[in-house]
């Protein structure tokens, strides 16, 4: 395949950036999105221009570094995540406009690349238990019923690409938040905090600038795990029982 790139480049944070258009050759269906990026930064550094930022790491859909807008789409026309998008879903001559993650929680680093730190410190507000480490317990001394460990399992998939908010109109976070505070909510371990966590999280969440949810559902169509929207409907249940606590 032959392709027409529109990318965003952005030399660092305060840089005005633009989008510039590339053309791209020799492209192989089976290659990933990210593989078709690495041979046009071949491309460029074989013409002596300088190549384009972008992040990844595991390249596996497991480590959530990978978010791009593709052709307008977080992780563009597949539901999966940009590392495991592959060419095939694209035709010989397409133009694809490639695009960082658009929130002001996000800010552009550079190109492609972008900041989202503000996660990370949601999850230091909130996301963690306070049991004591140790040796590993019995399994069976703490009983989990089945349909709580299934959906504390589901909320766990969230890999915190950030696409749910790329994708909301509010570029508000609360698929993710919700993820954290159902996958520790629906544990017994995840009880004693429980009231607090979604206080702060929630807190943290709106410090960062997020926006508010107004259950469009972008985010959920677009998560590459397919975190459903009601885990927001847990986190606004706990957030409702923890203010009639006073917390
Ligand atoms: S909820 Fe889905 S889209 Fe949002 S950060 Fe988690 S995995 Fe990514
Ligand atoms: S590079 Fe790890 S999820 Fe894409």
């Amino acid at each position: 395949m032959n392709l027409t790139l529109k990318i965003w480049r952005q030399a660092g944070p305060k840089a005005k950036g633009d989008m510039v258009t590339y053309s791209v050759t020799d492209i192989s269906e089976d290659m990933s999105f990210l593989e078709m990026l690495d041979i046009l930064n071949e491309q460029l550094n074989a013409r002596g221009e300088e190549p384009i930022a972008f992040d990844s790491d595991c390249r596996e859909g497991i480590c959530g570094m990978c978010g791009l807008m593709i052709s307008g789409r977080a992780h563009g026309p597949e539901v999966t995540t940009t590392c495991q998008l592959h060419m095939r879903s694209f035709s010989d001559g397409d133009e694809i406009t490639v695009e960082p993650w658009r929130a002001d929680a996000f800010p552009v680093i550079k190109d492609l690349v972008v900041d989202r730190s503000a996660f990370d410190r949601i999850i230091q507000a909130g996301g963690f238990i306070s049991a004591n480490t140790g040796a590993a317990p019995e399994a069976h001394s703490v009983p989990v019923p089945k349909p709580n460990a299934d959906r504390s399992f589901m909320a766990a998939a969230c890999i915190s690409c950030g696409a749910c908010v790329a994708a909301c109109p509010n570029a508000s976070a609360m698929l993710f938040t919700g993820a954290k505070i159902t996958h520790l909510g629906e544990l017994p371990q995840g009880q004693p905090e429980r009231e607090a966590r979604v206080v702060n999280m929630l807190n943290q969440h709106d410090h960062e600038g997020f926006g508010g949810c107004t259950n469009i559902g972008a985010c959920s169509e677009a998560c590459p795990k397919e975190i459903p929207l009601d885990v927001i409907s847990q986190l606004n249940r706990d957030l409702r029982t923890a203010l009639m606590h006073g917390e």
